[in-house]
């Protein structure tokens, strides 16, 4: 059941933070769907602009509903990631999306809330709701590369009057995390100290963590071992995703863990059966660890456990 994070956000708010894992694919989509049903919980599925344009837009729309009716105990919104204006309006118009990200956080303040703005306009009009960004992650995004000595923190002043003025319906915060296997090159960590000023901000008000994978060192390693050259690739303490809910955090980025997994399989498969050439063996293999490693994030998480709750709040 496609559901607009709004509702997940209501059910989570001060207790536990939703999943937002990125899709490409048709054995990340399989994965994504049996891990979360496995862990009873809801999750919200996140389509970047790459992701609409690697085979067609179409494609993934597909997918998803046809994973709506293969499981059907699945609650879930569709999520536009990291949309410019023209992405957000394609997918507000598309009918198919539940909410949409609106990123302008390269942008300065103002101009920042006046694009917001205008797609929050848009958005609403047709009952979708919409993320917005305000301050810089380090690391490379899909159109915006910020080198992360020059990461901007949001500034918790400035956090209520974007609300405020954009109408955004969740706000995405800088408070430490970058995108990307290479997060922290000292010991840095999560920014608690900013989260709980943007929150005595914006009491109530549904916060956005992203950057989050946490980069399993095990994981780094079997792929190193397997051929790959991750060296230092480095994540988020996901035992401080809890943390993060108490303080206004409902949702949660991961992406770059599931493309570890995804490469940790395939380099293993394919060293230890070098005589393999058929993509069906590997893709169970892939789509079986993905919806473990799912599942036990949603634990990290808090949300495992949480979605016949949901679907009491949810339709009623
Ligand atoms: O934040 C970016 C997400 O990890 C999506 O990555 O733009 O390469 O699909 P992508
Ligand atoms: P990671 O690169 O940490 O997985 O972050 C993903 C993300 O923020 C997607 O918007
Ligand atoms: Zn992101």
């Amino acid at each position: 059941m496609i559901v607009t994070t709004k509702k997940l956000f209501k059910a989570a708010y001060g207790k536990y933070a939703i999943g937002a894992y990125n899709i490409n694919n048709l054995e990340q989509a399989m994965g994504l769907f049996k891990g979360n049903v496995d862990s009873k919980a809801p999750f919200i599925i996140q389509i970047s602009k790459g992701a609409r344009s690697y085979t067609h837009k179409k494609m993934l729309e597909g997918l998803i509903k046809s994973a709506d009716e293969v499981f059907p105990d699945a609650i879930f919104a569709v999520h536009l990631d990291h949309g410019d204006e023209e992405a957000c309006y394609d997918c507000i118009n598309s009918g198919f999306y539940s909410s949409v990200m609106i990123d302008a956080s390269h942008e300065s303040f103002d101009k920042n809330i006046e694009i917001t703005r205008r797609v929050v306009d848009a958005a609403h009009a047709k009952g979708i709701v919409v993320e917005a960004e305000l301050g810089q992650l380090g690391g490379v995004e899909e159109h915006v590369s910020v080198d992360e000595a020059n990461a901007k923190l949001t500034d918790p002043r400035q956090a209520r009057e974007f609300v405020e003025r954009s109408g955004c319906d969740s706000l995405a915060v800088a408070i430490g995390t970058s995108h990307g296997a290479f997060k922290f090159s000292g010991s840095q960590g999560l920014h608690f100290e900013v989260l709980t000023d943007i929150q005595k901000e914006l009491p109530g008000f549904p916060l956005v963590m992203h950057g989050s994978s946490s980069v399993p060192q095990e994981e780094v390693a079997r792929i190193n071992a397997a051929g790959g050259t991750l060296a230092g690739a480095k994540g988020v303490d996901d035992n401080q995703f809890a943390k993060a809910a108490v303080l206004g955090v409902t949702k949660i980025n991961i992406d770059t863990d599931g493309r570890l997994v995804w490469t940790r399989v395939h380099r293993e498969y394919f060293r230890d059966n070098p005589e393999q050439f058929d993509l069906r063996p590997v893709g169970k293999i892939f789509m079986a660890e993905y919806a473990k490693f799912i599942a036990d994030k949603n634990v990290k998480l808090g949300s495992a456990g949480t979605l016949d709750d949901v679907r009491k709040n949810v339709t009623a």
